[in-house]
């Protein structure tokens, strides 16, 4: 028989709620008034917590959410005869209706990839049609870190898509939702594997980590700023009371919570995994490196597991995903591995 499910949901990092330290943060941030749309004391005071975190001088604006983010930043690196590099399972080619083609009137070129994660190489096979005046040009590359499927890529692998990318003239774009969960799996400071590797703009991450909602839009090269904020206030991405989203990444920072959120949240995708990698009928599918375990088994047991907890099925009919947040409970982790193997008869 089945235990009692699981308190926690492990349908997706979003599912669990804000971490009190930023709940404390939104309420000292509701003492008063500011002038609005970021000329305040919270935001100035996280710009400068942006530029130590990154140890020079970025340009940080806060938006409403990840897509909101991304599509901000792709704009200000595209032209629109331009396209923009990624992969197939991207959260900008399949999961943001489009909204990165709507607002940057150009093609996504869509690469698959087994790990969702993209190589140099496939990289310069897409350079060939560049001059060619009938082709969509290749103007930027987006990589995600961490991964759609939970996979990191190396700091090496990152110096490699740049350089290739660099070289060629395009311009690199990191979604970084799942920023914390990369650094905290790479185990280097934040810059090592952004700025330091040369990529343009990052999305960097708050809610899935514990923020209610905003994500920061990284600016590294100062010759693409202004294009950001008027991009922003066009695409509907400025957040008019701005302190409450500066104030939650204020207490993020702060003694590197977010790092700390993260690093938990990574352990309990480790746990995750170690408990159900003996199971003979599942198949862990990715390397378990952030807060994400993807794994086959036999579709009449997926379809009981998610009667009793909630979580998604991946690639085909057979595969799941189930993520980890910060507030997951290794307790929680237990049931849910118990679960599985009652469903299956271990
Ligand atoms: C890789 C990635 N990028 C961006 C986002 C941000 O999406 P949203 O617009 O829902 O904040 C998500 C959310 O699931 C994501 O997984």
């Amino acid at each position: 028989m089945l235990p009692e499910p699981p308190q926690c949901t492990f349908a997706s990092d979003n599912t669990s709620g804000a971490s009190p330290e930023v709940l404390e943060a939104l309420c000292g941030a509701n003492e008063g008034y500011s002038i609005a749309y970021g000329d305040d004391r919270h935001t100035s005071d996280l710009r400068t917590a942006m530029n130590a975190l990154f140890d020079r001088e970025v340009s940080t604006f806060l938006a409403w959410g990840g897509t909101g983010a991304n599509i901000v930043g792709l704009q200000a690196l595209i032209r629109p005869w331009q396209g923009v590099i990624c992969t197939q399972s991207s959260h900008i080619n399949v999961d943001e209706c489009g909204a990165p083609e709507r607002f940057l009137g150009s093609k996504l070129i869509d690469v698959p990839s087994p790990n969702a994660k993209l190589s140099a190489a496939q990289i310069s096979d897409q350079l060939g049609v560049l001059g060619v005046v009938h082709h969509v040009q290749p103007g930027a590359v987006s990589i995600t870190q961490s991964t759609e499927y939970g996979t990191v890529y190396s700091v090496k692998e990152l110096k490699e898509i740049v350089d290739v990318a660099h070289q060629a003239g395009l311009r690199v774009h990191m979604d970084g939702a799942r920023i914390a969960n990369a650094a905290v799996a790479l185990g280097c400071d934040v810059a090592s594997f952004t700025s330091e590797v040369g990529i343009d703009i990052l999305s960097f991450g708050g809610t899935k980590n514990g923020m209610v909602y905003g994500e920061a839009i990284i600016v590294f090269d100062p010759s693409l700023s202004e294009a950001v904020e008027y991009l922003q206030k066009q695409s509907a991405q400025l957040p008019s009371k701005m302190r409450f989203i500066a104030a939650q990444f204020l207490a993020m920072l702060n003694d590197d919570l977010w790092l700390d959120q993260a690093r938990h949240a990574n352990e309990m995708a480790a746990l995750l995994s170690e408990r159900i990698s003996s199971i003979s009928e599942v198949t862990i599918t990715q390397p378990t490196q952030a807060n994400a375990v993807f794994a086959t088994l036999p579709k009449e047991a997926i379809s009981r597991l998610q009667e009793w907890t909630p979580f998604y099925t991946w690639e085909g009919d057979n595969e799941v995903r189930w993520m980890t947040s910060f507030s997951t409970k290794a307790s929680d982790v237990e049931i849910l591995a118990e679960g599985i193997k009652t469903v299956l008869g271990e």
